[in-house]
């Protein structure tokens, strides 16, 4: 007699077959593939371990767990990562929002309150999936946006993302090399970016999931990983108004490159770097010297 494949058994069987092709999270990623093809939340999977599957939803889950062992990202699988406490679609032509990314929203939303500036002006660099700017939009209700990218197709995601939130009118999507697409424009109260900054020679060290299945343009930069955050420093004075505030993320070794990069451009005072949870430098804030 063939055994029934109940939620229990097939999470089981799920999470042994994540382990063996070297998923991290296995038992959590079996249940949320499940818990989506089922259209239900993971308590769910616990309150009914004896019920058994259909067959179409066992074909749908196979499909599923047929990806992610093939080490494609969950949030690419689902299309969906939340960030923020907002909704993201995602795709393989963006970076998929990370927890630690959240420090610069927090970063950028203190300055704004602790400033008491009215309706801020804010660019989001290299805005790929917009979690940055719809983040901010929706937690600055007065602030006014603009997102930038390189990626014609990260951009097409953002644009989708804004449409969803219902910001179109408050974040204007620009295309362009960093700060070209925004030659002729007033300055900014706020330049905030998380850009690419992992150096390509450590490609092969990176988990399968990151460097198989996301944009290479949002990972990595020359110049040892440095070469976006040298523009930036330099770049951005431009674009902000005296005393605006310059924010970004960096990788976790790069505290003494950033201290250096903000130095040698001789324009930024009160240089702070910020820790995420791990304990790792991560947020970088300056202001422009007046
Ligand atoms: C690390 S991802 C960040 C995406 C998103 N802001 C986030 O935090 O999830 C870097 C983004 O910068 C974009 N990018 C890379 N080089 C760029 C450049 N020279 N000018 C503008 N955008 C660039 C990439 O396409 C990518 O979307």
């Amino acid at each position: 007699m063939t055994e029934t494949w109940t939620i229990a058994r097939i999470l089981t069987w799920t999470q042994q077959h994540f382990v063996k092709k070297g998923v991290e999270s296995a038992r959590l990623d079996a249940e949320v593939l499940l818990a989506a093809v089922l259209d239900v939340n993971r308590i769910y999977l616990y309150t009914h371990f004896d019920k058994p599957l259909t067959t179409e939803e066992r074909e749908a889950y196979k499909a599923s767990v047929k990806r992610r062992a093939a080490r494609e990202p969950v949030s690419q699988i689902l299309g969906k990562k939340e960030f923020y406490g907002v909704e993201l679609r995602v795709t393989r032509d963006v970076l998929t929002p990370r927890p630690e990314t959240e420090h610069l929203v927090d970063a950028v939303r203190d300055w704004v309150r602790d400033n008491a500036i009215e309706a801020p002006s804010i660019v989001d660099i290299g805005t790929g999936s917009g979690a940055i700017a719809i983040a901010l939009a929706k937690e600055i209700p007065e602030s006014l946006l603009v997102a930038t990218d390189i990626s014609v197709a990260a951009l097409a995601i953002a644009k989708e993302n804004i449409a969803t939130h219902e910001l179109t009118e408050r974040v204007e999507i620009l295309h362009g090399d960093l700060f070209a697409p925004l030659e002729g424009r007033d300055a900014f109260d706020v330049v905030v970016c998380n850009p690419p900054y992992i150096d390509p020679a450590i490609r092969e060290q990176l988990d399968p999931e990151v460097k198989e299945y996301e944009p290479a343009e949002a990972l990595f930069a020359d110049d040892g990983g440095r070469a976006i955050i040298g523009r930036l420093c330099v770049e951005a004075p431009t674009h902000l108004r005296p005393k605006g505030l310059l924010a970004f993320e960096i990788g976790h070794d790069q505290r003494e490159t950033a201290l250096a990069l903000l130095g040698d451009a001789g324009v930024w005072d009160e240089i702070k770097i910020g820790r995420d949870l791990q304990g790792h430098s991560r947020v970088v804030t300056a202001f422009l010297r007046s």
